[in-house]
């Protein structure tokens, strides 16, 4: 299997284009599945994940063709013919399959969903969602299946605001009888595109982005265009890689309004940033600032930018600490940091983080996606070698992510 090997030290400098945001493409290709009509997507990121949603539609029957980063997604003729168990563990918004073709099929039966490991994945408020709508939920060790002749609106309280089960309960509700209101709901950037989305093709869904959203439900939706955001997560992780080497690169097609808690961390780390319309501007020169970080639900540091700050922090001028709130494992990256030089302790959910003058290159292992990319961006300013292994994680979350390194000056090639 493949290794990323990164000869570190190198400034990066130029600009680099923002690919569309996997976790808005996921739900969205999904979500494609409540239209009889045709559906054209635009800025799809090519990423594995995006492949296997790609085959998990095609599984009950969607016709898709992809030319680019433009997808085409024709779901007139459903059926609930198996979803194959490999494809559907390989990624965590199989489960958005659930909330998309039920109100379509009336039936549906997916096996349990998978993802990366970040400890204990539950569905629980994707299940009592989707049962307050009417469906009969089942579930076993291996699968979980619904059945309902008409959903019908209702009003749920999410004990959590979960991304995930507010876009199911989304799908859901978008065909159902009468009004939908979620509350607590999730108020991810990725909840608004897909509301977006699928307000596009007639659904009427308001104030999607706000901790209280209503769906009226329609007998149907029609076909659409729509043109993906970009991806909020590897912006920061280009950021990031950017500033721990000092360089200075544009972002382009980037869009900052969603990530006003990372820019506010990284400028007061001492990084300089410049918003504009066109793109973000990052541009080092000097050492970093310890922070005290914990994550939060959006609008606040987001779980998954964590990892990709670590390693900034690891070469900072002092103490910092990394508080994690959504996941509880989200630490894989910590021992693999620790091989490269950095000098990290665990106390319960938080990283203590001392920094050093310089982390080194080491033989690394990419535990998920964010963890991957974390090395990525260790090696980039380590001293000597870094290789990468499993970095098939790496590849579920980032389009040619060596190339567009290499495109703004870093030495990391596949091999
Ligand atoms: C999404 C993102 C993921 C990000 C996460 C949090 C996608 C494809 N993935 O994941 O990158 O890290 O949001 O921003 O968009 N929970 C329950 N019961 C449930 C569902 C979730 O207790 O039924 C808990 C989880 O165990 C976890 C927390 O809620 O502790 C966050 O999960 P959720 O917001 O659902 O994340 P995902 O949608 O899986």
């Amino acid at each position: 299997m493949a290794n990323l090997v990164i000869s570190g030290g190198r400034r990066l400098i130029g600009d680099l284009q923002i690919s569309g945001a996997k976790n808005a493409a996921l739900p969205i290709i999904a979500a494609s599945l409540l239209t009889a009509k045709e559906v054209q997507l635009s800025n799809v990121p090519s990423l594995e994940d995006t492949r296997v949603m790609t085959e998990l539609i095609k599984s009950v029957g969607a016709k898709t063709e992809i030319e680019g980063n433009t997808m085409y997604i024709m779901a007139n003729n459903l059926y609930d013919g198996g979803v194959p168990e490999g494809l559907a563990r390989k990624i965590r918004c199989s489960i958005h399959m659930i909330g998309a073709l039920l109100p379509r099929l009336g039936k549906i039966e997916v096996p349990l969903p998978g993802g990366d490991d970040l400890g204990m994945r539950k569905i629980d408020l994707h299940i009592k969602g989707l049962t307050a709508l009417g469906a009969t939920v089942n579930t076993s060790n291996q699968s979980i299946s619904a059945q309902a002749n008409r959903l019908i609106g209702a009003d749920i309280v999410l004990s959590f605001p979960s991304v995930g089960a507010t876009e199911n309960i989304i799908l859901a509700a978008s065909l159902a009888m009468g009004i939908t209101t979620i509350r607590n709901a999730a108020k991810e950037p990725e909840i608004i595109d897909m509301a977006n989305f699928l307000n596009s093709m007639g659904a009427m869904i308001e104030d999607a982005g706000s901790e209280l959203i209503k769906i009226t439900g329609v007998d149907k939706l029609g076909g659409t265009k729509y043109t993906i955001m970009s991806d909020r997560i590897n912006t920061g992780t280009y950021m990031v890689a950017a500033a721990i080497t000092h360089g200075e690169v544009f972002l382009k097609n980037s869009n900052s309004v969603y990530l006003s808690a990372v820019i506010e961390r990284l400028r007061e780390a001492g990084i300089q940033i410049e918003e504009t319309i066109e793109g973000i501007w990052v541009k080092a020169t000097n050492g970093f600032q310890p922070l005290d970080i914990t994550t939060e639900v959006y609008p606040g540091f987001p779980t998954d930018m964590q990892p990709l700050i670590t390693p900034l922090l690891a070469i900072a001028n002092g103490r910092s600490t990394v508080k994690e709130t959504i996941w509880e494992q989200r630490f894989e990256h910590i021992p693999q940091l620790t091989k490269m030089g950095a000098d990290i302790n665990m106390k319960g959910d938080t990283a203590i983080i001392t920094g050093v003058k310089n982390l080194n290159g080491a033989r690394v292992m990419a535990t998920d996606i964010r963890a991957g990319a974390a090395l990525v961006i260790a090696g980039l300013a380590a001293k000597g070698e870094t290789v990468i292994q499993d970095i098939y994680h790496i590849d579920r979350g980032y389009e040619r992510i060596e190339e567009m390194l290499r495109s703004v000056g870093a030495c990391i090639y596949r091999n």
